[in-house]
């Protein structure tokens, strides 16, 4: 029995007034259990809205983080600096980063691993482009994004981490996967763990999926079986919005 998990990815909204108004009202409202519950927020709204969720199960997530541990990375921050601050969660390789900023597989499987030392959970988004699905590439780009996030860690450590899986074209459209069509790629992302790491550890990992993700819809992906959760951009901003789509994860 894999935990569902539901993820809201603030991306850069909302400032400091604007977390602790969200978490006051979170707060208030909050009285589903069962399912895990993050919120990921700009870095500026992090150590307040750790502070202001204290004592909830609404942990707080960061939506990036460089791989080293200190240095002369002018604009960066480390997993460290985040655990510091109550932070246990780490998006790490939305495609907006990969589109925007150069993210590669590369520097993701190196963020996966230092946020994994840091015991920091990795939220790793895979996902393909509307051209790619077009081209019927869509197996191999989830392939390709899986293998080369967890390149070189152990089953124990992969079991820990959690998958998203975002198809480009549906971030932010309105325009959703099918839950049948997102089953069946977090399907094939599962089998990818399966052969690299083993049945147990496909068993135990916790695949989300993201994109255009709202109260009305959440119960049709998790009917799905493969699909343990969501990552939600846009209808995670208001905490009522939010908090049905936790009830609807339930
Ligand atoms: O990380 C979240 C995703 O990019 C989905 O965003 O729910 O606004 O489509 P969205």
């Amino acid at each position: 029995m894999r935990t569902p998990i539901i993820a809201g990815n603030w991306k850069m909204f909302k400032t400091i007034a604007e977390a602790k108004a969200f978490a006051a009202e979170a707060k208030a409202g909050n009285n589903t259990s069962g399912v895990q519950k993050v919120i990921c927020a700009p870095f500026t709204a992090l150590a307040a809205l750790t502070e202001a969720l204290a004592g909830t199960d609404i942990a707080v997530g960061a939506q990036n983080m460089h791989f080293a541990e200190q240095g002369a990375y002018t604009g960066e921050v480390s997993a460290s600096m985040l655990k510091e601050i109550g932070v246990e969660y780490v998006i790490l390789g939305h495609s907006e980063r990969r589109q925007y900023f150069n993210e590669t597989d590369e520097t993701v499987n190196q963020k996966v691993v230092a946020a994994l030392a840091a015991d920091l959970v990795p939220i790793v988004c895979v996902g393909e482009s509307l051209e790619q699905r077009e081209a019927g590439e869509t197996a191999n780009v989830v392939r390709t994004q899986t293998e080369g996030a967890f390149a070189g860690l152990t089953a124990e450590q992969v079991a820990k981490a959690i998958i998203a899986y975002e198809p480009i074209w549906a971030i932010g459209t309105g325009k959703s996967s099918t839950a049948e069509d997102a089953n069946e790629t977090i399907a094939i992302i599962r089998s990818v763990v399966a052969e690299r790491f083993g049945q147990e550890t496909a068993e135990a990992v916790r695949i989300q999926y993201g994109g255009s993700v709202k109260p009305e819809n959440i119960a049709s992906y998790m009917a799905q079986p493969d699909i343990d959760g969501a990552l939600v951009g846009g209808a995670s901003l208001a905490a009522d919005s939010y908090l049905q789509l936790v009830a609807g994860a339930q």
